[in-house]
Protein backbone atom coordinates (compact mmCIF):
# COMPACT_ATOMS: atom_id res chain seq x y z
CA UNK A 1 0.00 0.00 0.00
CA UNK A 2 2.94 1.86 -0.02
CA UNK A 3 1.86 5.85 1.40
CA UNK A 4 -1.30 4.93 1.84
CA UNK A 5 -2.78 5.15 5.65
CA UNK A 6 -5.92 3.23 6.89
CA UNK A 7 -7.07 3.71 10.08
CA UNK A 8 -10.07 1.45 11.78
CA UNK A 9 -12.42 1.33 14.62
CA UNK A 10 -14.01 -1.99 15.82
CA UNK A 11 -16.60 -0.21 18.05
CA UNK A 12 -20.04 -1.97 19.72
CA UNK A 13 -22.40 -0.95 16.96
CA UNK A 14 -19.66 0.04 14.11
CA UNK A 15 -16.51 -0.57 11.93
CA UNK A 16 -15.60 2.66 10.40
CA UNK A 17 -12.53 2.40 8.45
CA UNK A 18 -10.60 5.30 6.34
CA UNK A 19 -8.46 5.47 3.95
CA UNK A 20 -5.94 8.33 3.03
CA UNK A 21 -2.97 9.24 1.46
CA UNK A 22 -0.18 11.61 2.49
CA UNK A 23 -0.93 15.14 0.41
CA UNK A 24 1.96 17.54 -0.62
CA UNK A 25 1.58 20.03 1.80
CA UNK A 26 1.37 17.35 4.54
CA UNK A 27 -2.42 17.44 5.19
CA UNK A 28 -3.77 13.95 4.31
CA UNK A 29 -5.79 13.47 1.57
CA UNK A 30 -9.23 11.14 2.40
CA UNK A 31 -9.81 8.38 -0.68
CA UNK A 32 -12.32 6.09 1.05
CA UNK A 33 -14.42 5.40 3.69
CA UNK A 34 -15.75 1.70 4.50
CA UNK A 35 -18.18 0.61 7.48
CA UNK A 36 -20.27 -2.28 8.58
CA UNK A 37 -22.81 -2.85 11.22
CA UNK A 38 -20.21 -4.74 13.87
CA UNK A 39 -20.69 -8.23 15.26
CA UNK A 40 -19.49 -10.47 17.80
CA UNK A 41 -17.95 -7.55 20.04
CA UNK A 42 -19.70 -6.89 23.43
CA UNK A 43 -18.77 -3.65 25.37
CA UNK A 44 -15.78 -3.02 23.33
CA UNK A 45 -14.39 -7.00 23.51
CA UNK A 46 -14.18 -9.80 20.99
CA UNK A 47 -16.75 -12.60 21.88
CA UNK A 48 -17.44 -14.09 18.44
CA UNK A 49 -14.10 -14.56 16.30
CA UNK A 50 -15.92 -15.31 13.01
CA UNK A 51 -18.77 -12.90 13.37
CA UNK A 52 -16.31 -10.21 14.01
CA UNK A 53 -14.12 -10.99 11.22
CA UNK A 54 -17.10 -10.77 9.24
CA UNK A 55 -18.21 -7.29 9.98
CA UNK A 56 -14.35 -6.10 10.11
CA UNK A 57 -14.49 -7.52 6.45
CA UNK A 58 -17.01 -5.95 5.00
CA UNK A 59 -15.81 -2.51 6.21
CA UNK A 60 -12.21 -3.20 4.26
CA UNK A 61 -14.94 -4.03 1.29
CA UNK A 62 -16.59 -0.90 0.89
CA UNK A 63 -13.29 1.40 1.98
CA UNK A 64 -11.12 -0.60 -0.52
CA UNK A 65 -14.30 0.01 -3.38
CA UNK A 66 -14.41 3.54 -2.35
CA UNK A 67 -10.91 4.20 -2.26
CA UNK A 68 -10.03 2.03 -5.41
CA UNK A 69 -6.68 0.40 -3.23
CA UNK A 70 -5.86 -2.52 -1.64
CA UNK A 71 -5.82 -2.71 2.18
CA UNK A 72 -2.72 -4.66 3.67
CA UNK A 73 -2.05 -2.60 7.03
CA UNK A 74 -3.88 -0.67 9.49
CA UNK A 75 -3.51 1.69 12.88
CA UNK A 76 -6.07 0.37 15.19
CA UNK A 77 -7.73 0.97 18.76
CA UNK A 78 -8.41 -1.48 20.80
CA UNK A 79 -10.07 -1.04 24.77
CA UNK A 80 -11.57 -3.61 27.34
CA UNK A 81 -13.54 -2.22 30.56
CA UNK A 82 -11.50 -4.44 32.51
CA UNK A 83 -7.94 -2.15 31.59
CA UNK A 84 -6.56 0.03 34.66
CA UNK A 85 -5.64 3.22 33.98
CA UNK A 86 -3.49 5.41 36.87
CA UNK A 87 -0.41 7.34 36.91
CA UNK A 88 2.68 6.15 38.23
CA UNK A 89 6.25 7.91 39.45
CA UNK A 90 9.99 6.41 38.87
CA UNK A 91 12.86 8.04 40.11
CA UNK A 92 16.60 7.99 39.83
CA UNK A 93 19.53 9.70 41.44
CA UNK A 94 21.54 11.85 38.94
CA UNK A 95 25.37 10.48 38.98
CA UNK A 96 27.37 14.06 37.85
CA UNK A 97 26.84 17.15 37.49
CA UNK A 98 23.99 17.77 34.75
CA UNK A 99 20.97 15.51 33.86
CA UNK A 100 21.37 12.85 30.88
CA UNK A 101 19.16 11.05 28.29
CA UNK A 102 20.10 8.09 30.53
CA UNK A 103 19.14 9.32 34.03
CA UNK A 104 15.81 10.57 31.81
CA UNK A 105 15.28 6.87 30.31
CA UNK A 106 15.81 5.52 34.11
CA UNK A 107 13.49 7.30 35.66
CA UNK A 108 11.01 7.12 32.73
CA UNK A 109 11.17 3.39 32.75
CA UNK A 110 10.85 3.15 36.67
CA UNK A 111 7.60 5.30 36.05
CA UNK A 112 6.41 2.23 33.59
CA UNK A 113 7.85 -0.45 36.23
CA UNK A 114 4.32 -1.74 38.47
CA UNK A 115 3.54 -4.71 39.66
CA UNK A 116 0.43 -5.93 38.43
CA UNK A 117 -1.53 -9.28 39.10
CA UNK A 118 -1.36 -12.29 37.31
CA UNK A 119 -0.38 -12.26 33.42
CA UNK A 120 -1.82 -8.20 33.55
CA UNK A 121 0.64 -6.28 31.60
CA UNK A 122 1.23 -2.12 31.25
CA UNK A 123 -0.45 -1.87 27.69
CA UNK A 124 0.80 1.94 27.07
CA UNK A 125 2.43 4.76 28.17
CA UNK A 126 2.39 8.35 28.28
CA UNK A 127 4.82 10.42 30.34
CA UNK A 128 3.16 12.90 31.79
CA UNK A 129 6.20 15.21 33.05
CA UNK A 130 9.25 15.13 34.90
CA UNK A 131 10.56 16.90 38.37
CA UNK A 132 14.03 17.65 39.24
CA UNK A 133 14.58 17.70 42.94
CA UNK A 134 10.99 18.35 44.10
CA UNK A 135 10.42 21.02 40.93
CA UNK A 136 7.51 19.87 38.99
CA UNK A 137 6.11 20.37 35.67
CA UNK A 138 9.07 20.07 33.92
CA UNK A 139 8.91 18.74 30.16
CA UNK A 140 12.85 18.25 29.23
CA UNK A 141 14.80 18.04 31.74
CA UNK A 142 18.22 16.37 30.24
CA UNK A 143 20.88 19.37 30.47
CA UNK A 144 19.52 20.45 33.81
CA UNK A 145 21.23 20.50 36.91
CA UNK A 146 19.93 18.14 40.07
CA UNK A 147 20.26 15.41 42.06
CA UNK A 148 17.19 13.56 41.69
CA UNK A 149 14.99 13.40 39.00
CA UNK A 150 11.26 11.68 38.54
CA UNK A 151 9.36 11.10 35.96
CA UNK A 152 5.79 10.68 36.31
CA UNK A 153 3.21 8.81 33.79
CA UNK A 154 -0.33 7.55 32.83
CA UNK A 155 -0.56 3.94 32.48
CA UNK A 156 -2.69 1.27 30.75
CA UNK A 157 -2.72 -2.19 31.92
CA UNK A 158 -4.59 -5.07 31.60
CA UNK A 159 -4.22 -8.32 29.67
CA UNK A 160 -2.58 -8.11 26.55
CA UNK A 161 -5.42 -10.76 25.26
CA UNK A 162 -7.65 -8.19 24.65
CA UNK A 163 -5.33 -6.39 21.75
CA UNK A 164 -4.20 -9.80 20.43
CA UNK A 165 -7.68 -11.02 19.74
CA UNK A 166 -8.76 -7.81 17.90
CA UNK A 167 -5.42 -7.98 16.24
CA UNK A 168 -6.50 -11.73 15.61
CA UNK A 169 -9.71 -10.83 13.87
CA UNK A 170 -8.23 -8.21 11.27
CA UNK A 171 -5.40 -10.86 10.46
CA UNK A 172 -8.44 -13.04 9.57
CA UNK A 173 -9.65 -10.70 7.72
CA UNK A 174 -6.31 -10.18 5.94
CA UNK A 175 -4.96 -7.17 7.15
CA UNK A 176 -2.15 -6.55 9.76
CA UNK A 177 -1.92 -4.41 12.30
CA UNK A 178 0.54 -1.46 12.28
CA UNK A 179 0.30 0.36 15.72
CA UNK A 180 -3.22 0.39 18.05
CA UNK A 181 -3.75 2.82 20.09
CA UNK A 182 -6.30 3.31 23.46
CA UNK A 183 -10.13 4.49 21.47
CA UNK A 184 -10.48 8.17 23.66
CA UNK A 185 -6.97 9.34 23.13
CA UNK A 186 -7.38 8.78 19.39
CA UNK A 187 -10.81 10.37 19.48
CA UNK A 188 -9.05 13.16 21.55
CA UNK A 189 -6.69 14.12 18.76
CA UNK A 190 -9.75 14.27 16.60
CA UNK A 191 -11.98 16.41 18.34
CA UNK A 192 -9.78 18.72 21.01
CA UNK A 193 -8.30 21.90 20.48
CA UNK A 194 -4.20 22.29 21.16
CA UNK A 195 -5.82 24.98 23.55
CA UNK A 196 -8.37 22.81 25.68
CA UNK A 197 -5.88 19.89 25.67
CA UNK A 198 -3.27 22.23 27.23
CA UNK A 199 -5.61 24.04 29.65
CA UNK A 200 -7.31 20.88 31.03
CA UNK A 201 -10.77 19.37 29.30
CA UNK A 202 -12.54 16.42 29.96
CA UNK A 203 -13.51 14.22 26.83
CA UNK A 204 -16.21 11.66 26.82
CA UNK A 205 -17.41 8.84 24.17
CA UNK A 206 -20.69 7.75 24.55
CA UNK A 207 -21.23 4.80 22.15
CA UNK A 208 -22.78 1.42 21.88
CA UNK A 209 -21.04 -0.17 24.36
CA UNK A 210 -19.28 2.01 26.11
CA UNK A 211 -18.30 5.41 27.65
CA UNK A 212 -14.55 6.06 27.49
CA UNK A 213 -13.69 9.31 29.70
CA UNK A 214 -10.53 11.15 29.47
CA UNK A 215 -8.87 14.31 31.22
CA UNK A 216 -6.03 16.53 28.98
CA UNK A 217 -3.97 18.81 30.94
CA UNK A 218 -0.45 20.55 29.55
CA UNK A 219 -1.40 18.00 26.39
CA UNK A 220 -1.34 14.79 28.24
CA UNK A 221 -3.91 12.20 29.15
CA UNK A 222 -3.57 12.53 33.41
CA UNK A 223 -6.96 10.12 33.43
CA UNK A 224 -8.73 7.69 31.89
CA UNK A 225 -11.61 5.36 32.73
CA UNK A 226 -14.15 3.12 30.65
CA UNK A 227 -17.38 2.31 32.04
CA UNK A 228 -19.07 -0.41 29.85
CA UNK A 229 -22.43 0.84 29.28
CA UNK A 230 -23.93 2.89 26.35
CA UNK A 231 -26.60 3.43 23.66
CA UNK A 232 -27.52 0.03 23.71
CA UNK A 233 -28.62 0.21 27.54
CA UNK A 234 -31.18 3.08 26.07
CA UNK A 235 -32.55 1.16 23.40
CA UNK A 236 -32.93 -2.03 25.89
CA UNK A 237 -34.95 0.34 27.93
CA UNK A 238 -37.08 1.50 24.96
CA UNK A 239 -37.55 -2.53 23.76
CA UNK A 240 -39.11 -3.84 27.19
CA UNK A 241 -41.17 -0.61 27.84
CA UNK A 242 -42.91 -0.94 25.03
CA UNK A 243 -42.83 -4.32 24.21
CA UNK A 244 -40.70 -4.29 21.02
CA UNK A 245 -37.44 -6.14 19.35
CA UNK A 246 -34.17 -4.79 19.75
CA UNK A 247 -34.22 -4.09 15.85
CA UNK A 248 -37.50 -1.84 16.47
CA UNK A 249 -36.58 -0.54 19.06
CA UNK A 250 -32.87 0.82 17.85
CA UNK A 251 -34.71 2.26 14.55
CA UNK A 252 -37.62 3.98 17.20
CA UNK A 253 -34.69 5.17 18.68
CA UNK A 254 -33.04 6.64 16.17
CA UNK A 255 -35.81 8.17 14.26
CA UNK A 256 -37.94 9.42 17.38
CA UNK A 257 -35.95 9.97 20.44
CA UNK A 258 -35.20 12.63 21.95
CA UNK A 259 -33.41 13.15 25.64
CA UNK A 260 -36.17 16.24 26.52
CA UNK A 261 -39.58 15.10 27.25
CA UNK A 262 -40.85 18.80 27.25
CA UNK A 263 -40.87 19.33 23.65
CA UNK A 264 -43.88 16.58 23.48
CA UNK A 265 -47.38 17.09 24.35
CA UNK A 266 -49.89 14.04 24.85
CA UNK A 267 -50.66 14.12 21.39
CA UNK A 268 -47.42 13.73 19.81
CA UNK A 269 -47.53 9.69 18.94
CA UNK A 270 -44.97 6.99 17.16
CA UNK A 271 -47.25 5.05 14.73
CA UNK A 272 -45.10 1.64 15.47
CA UNK A 273 -46.56 0.14 11.77
CA UNK A 274 -43.93 2.57 11.03
CA UNK A 275 -41.52 0.60 12.88
CA UNK A 276 -42.00 -2.77 12.58
CA UNK A 277 -41.18 -4.62 9.90
CA UNK A 278 -43.96 -7.38 10.15
CA UNK A 279 -47.16 -6.15 11.89
CA UNK A 280 -48.04 -9.07 14.28
CA UNK A 281 -51.68 -9.76 14.77
CA UNK A 282 -52.00 -9.13 18.27
CA UNK A 283 -49.40 -7.06 18.32
CA UNK A 284 -50.56 -5.00 22.04
CA UNK A 285 -49.06 -1.84 21.02
CA UNK A 286 -49.59 0.24 17.97
CA UNK A 287 -48.49 4.24 19.15
CA UNK A 288 -46.42 5.24 21.40
CA UNK A 289 -46.35 8.45 23.39
CA UNK A 290 -43.35 10.34 22.21
CA UNK A 291 -43.20 12.01 25.23
CA UNK A 292 -43.05 9.02 27.24
CA UNK A 293 -40.37 7.88 24.39
CA UNK A 294 -38.37 10.76 25.84
CA UNK A 295 -38.46 10.21 29.24
CA UNK A 296 -36.68 6.64 28.95
CA UNK A 297 -34.40 8.22 26.76
CA UNK A 298 -33.71 10.86 29.00
CA UNK A 299 -33.84 8.50 32.33
CA UNK A 300 -31.03 6.24 31.18
CA UNK A 301 -28.92 9.11 29.39
CA UNK A 302 -29.13 10.71 32.72
CA UNK A 303 -28.24 8.01 34.40
CA UNK A 304 -25.25 7.45 32.29
CA UNK A 305 -23.83 10.40 32.35
CA UNK A 306 -24.17 11.38 36.39
CA UNK A 307 -22.26 8.26 36.74
CA UNK A 308 -19.88 9.44 34.78
CA UNK A 309 -19.78 12.75 36.68
CA UNK A 310 -19.49 11.02 40.12
CA UNK A 311 -16.33 9.00 38.97
CA UNK A 312 -15.21 11.90 37.60
CA UNK A 313 -15.51 13.91 40.78
CA UNK A 314 -14.69 11.48 43.27
CA UNK A 315 -10.96 10.78 40.98
CA UNK A 316 -10.56 14.00 41.93
CA UNK A 317 -9.41 15.27 38.16
CA UNK A 318 -12.99 16.86 37.56
CA UNK A 319 -10.79 19.51 39.35
CA UNK A 320 -7.77 20.35 36.27
CA UNK A 321 -10.66 20.86 33.67
CA UNK A 322 -11.21 24.41 33.00
CA UNK A 323 -11.77 24.02 29.46
CA UNK A 324 -15.29 22.16 30.23
CA UNK A 325 -16.18 19.13 29.07
CA UNK A 326 -16.27 17.34 24.93
CA UNK A 327 -18.93 14.85 24.32
CA UNK A 328 -18.61 12.67 21.58
CA UNK A 329 -19.80 9.32 20.49
CA UNK A 330 -23.11 8.37 18.44
CA UNK A 331 -25.27 8.94 21.57
CA UNK A 332 -24.25 12.36 21.21
CA UNK A 333 -26.53 12.63 18.35
CA UNK A 334 -29.47 11.82 20.36
CA UNK A 335 -31.95 15.15 20.03
CA UNK A 336 -31.34 17.12 23.70
CA UNK A 337 -28.36 15.60 24.44
CA UNK A 338 -26.39 19.04 24.73
CA UNK A 339 -28.79 20.47 27.26
CA UNK A 340 -29.25 17.45 29.56
CA UNK A 341 -25.41 17.22 29.50
CA UNK A 342 -24.90 20.71 30.51
CA UNK A 343 -28.03 20.43 33.13
CA UNK A 344 -25.84 16.95 34.40
CA UNK A 345 -22.16 18.15 34.64
CA UNK A 346 -23.57 22.00 35.45
CA UNK A 347 -19.74 22.67 33.80
CA UNK A 348 -19.52 24.32 29.82
CA UNK A 349 -20.21 21.42 27.31
CA UNK A 350 -19.80 21.20 23.84
CA UNK A 351 -20.52 18.04 21.37
CA UNK A 352 -16.92 17.57 19.52
CA UNK A 353 -16.91 16.27 15.83
CA UNK A 354 -14.18 15.25 13.77
CA UNK A 355 -13.15 17.70 10.55
CA UNK A 356 -10.53 15.20 9.31
CA UNK A 357 -12.99 13.66 6.26
CA UNK A 358 -15.11 17.44 6.22
CA UNK A 359 -14.25 16.71 2.31
CA UNK A 360 -16.22 13.54 2.01
CA UNK A 361 -18.82 14.59 3.72
CA UNK A 362 -21.76 12.07 4.80
CA UNK A 363 -21.01 9.57 7.57
CA UNK A 364 -17.25 10.48 8.59
CA UNK A 365 -18.14 14.07 9.90
CA UNK A 366 -20.43 12.06 12.20
CA UNK A 367 -19.25 12.11 16.19
CA UNK A 368 -19.29 8.24 16.31
CA UNK A 369 -16.30 8.82 14.03
CA UNK A 370 -13.53 10.98 15.95
CA UNK A 371 -11.98 7.55 16.84
CA UNK A 372 -11.37 6.67 13.64
CA UNK A 373 -10.47 10.21 12.33
CA UNK A 374 -8.03 10.06 15.26
CA UNK A 375 -6.73 6.83 14.06
CA UNK A 376 -5.59 8.45 10.83
CA UNK A 377 -4.53 11.62 12.05
CA UNK A 378 -2.17 9.79 14.55
CA UNK A 379 -1.06 7.32 11.64
CA UNK A 380 -0.31 10.80 9.41
CA UNK A 381 1.71 12.16 12.26
CA UNK A 382 3.83 8.57 12.63
CA UNK A 383 4.07 8.22 9.16
CA UNK A 384 5.43 11.62 8.35
CA UNK A 385 8.01 11.56 11.50
CA UNK A 386 8.66 7.78 9.66
CA UNK A 387 9.57 9.94 6.52
CA UNK A 388 11.60 12.14 8.02
CA UNK A 389 13.58 10.03 10.02
CA UNK A 390 14.30 8.32 6.60
CA UNK A 391 15.36 11.25 4.81
CA UNK A 392 17.41 11.90 7.75
CA UNK A 393 18.61 8.65 7.35
CA UNK A 394 18.97 8.69 3.79
CA UNK A 395 21.25 11.93 4.25
CA UNK A 396 23.61 10.36 6.67
CA UNK A 397 23.54 7.68 4.77
CA UNK A 398 24.84 9.69 1.69
CA UNK A 399 27.44 11.64 3.90
CA UNK A 400 28.23 8.47 4.71
CA UNK A 401 28.94 7.47 1.48
CA UNK A 402 30.55 10.56 0.30
CA UNK A 403 33.14 10.33 3.85
CA UNK A 404 33.54 7.03 2.69
CA UNK A 405 34.72 7.72 -0.96
CA UNK A 406 36.99 10.73 0.49
CA UNK A 407 38.29 8.47 2.84
CA UNK A 408 39.18 5.88 0.15
CA UNK A 409 40.86 8.60 -1.85
CA UNK A 410 42.66 9.74 0.85
CA UNK A 411 43.77 6.52 1.86
CA UNK A 412 44.85 5.44 -2.05
CA UNK A 413 46.34 8.88 -3.55
N1 LIG B 1 -29.35 10.04 16.24
C1 LIG B 1 -29.14 9.24 17.27
N2 LIG B 1 -29.96 9.29 18.35
C2 LIG B 1 -29.74 8.45 19.39
N3 LIG B 1 -28.77 7.54 19.47
C3 LIG B 1 -27.95 7.46 18.42
C4 LIG B 1 -28.07 8.29 17.28
N4 LIG B 1 -27.10 7.96 16.39
C5 LIG B 1 -26.41 6.96 16.97
N5 LIG B 1 -26.90 6.65 18.18
C6 LIG B 1 -26.46 5.61 19.10
O1 LIG B 1 -25.06 5.68 19.24
C7 LIG B 1 -24.52 4.37 19.48
C8 LIG B 1 -23.40 4.13 18.49
O2 LIG B 1 -22.38 5.06 18.73
P1 LIG B 1 -20.89 4.78 18.22
O3 LIG B 1 -20.92 4.53 16.77
O4 LIG B 1 -20.07 5.90 18.72
O5 LIG B 1 -20.59 3.44 19.02
P2 LIG B 1 -19.44 2.35 18.76
O6 LIG B 1 -18.17 3.05 18.50
O7 LIG B 1 -19.90 1.39 17.72
O8 LIG B 1 -19.45 1.58 20.13
P3 LIG B 1 -18.39 1.58 21.36
O9 LIG B 1 -17.53 2.79 21.21
O10 LIG B 1 -19.24 1.61 22.57
O11 LIG B 1 -17.64 0.29 21.22
C9 LIG B 1 -25.66 3.39 19.27
O12 LIG B 1 -26.16 2.97 20.53
C10 LIG B 1 -26.71 4.22 18.53
O13 LIG B 1 -28.01 3.80 18.81
MG1 LIG C 1 -16.71 3.85 19.75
Amino acid sequence: MDNNMVALDVGSSKVAVIVAEPGSDGVVKICGLGSAPSAGIRNGVVIDINAAVGSIRAAFDEAERTSGLHISEVYTACEDPRLRFFNNTGATPVRGTEIGQEELDAATEHAGAVALQGDAKVLKMQVLGYSVDGEAGILNPVGMSGKRLEATAHLACGLPTTATNLFRCVRRSGVEVKHWQIPVWAAADAVLTESEKELGVCLIDIGAGTVDVTVYSGNKPWYTDIIPVGGLAVTHDIAALFQLNEEEAERIKLKYGSADPTKFTGADVVDLSDIRRNTRPGDAIEVIAQEKLAEVVQARLEEILSFVKERLQSSKFDQMIPAGIVLTGGVTQTEGFLKLAEDVFEHNCRIGAPDIVASLGGAGNSPAWSVVAGLLKEAAHIEQKGRHSEEKGQKRLRKGFFSTIKHWFIGNY
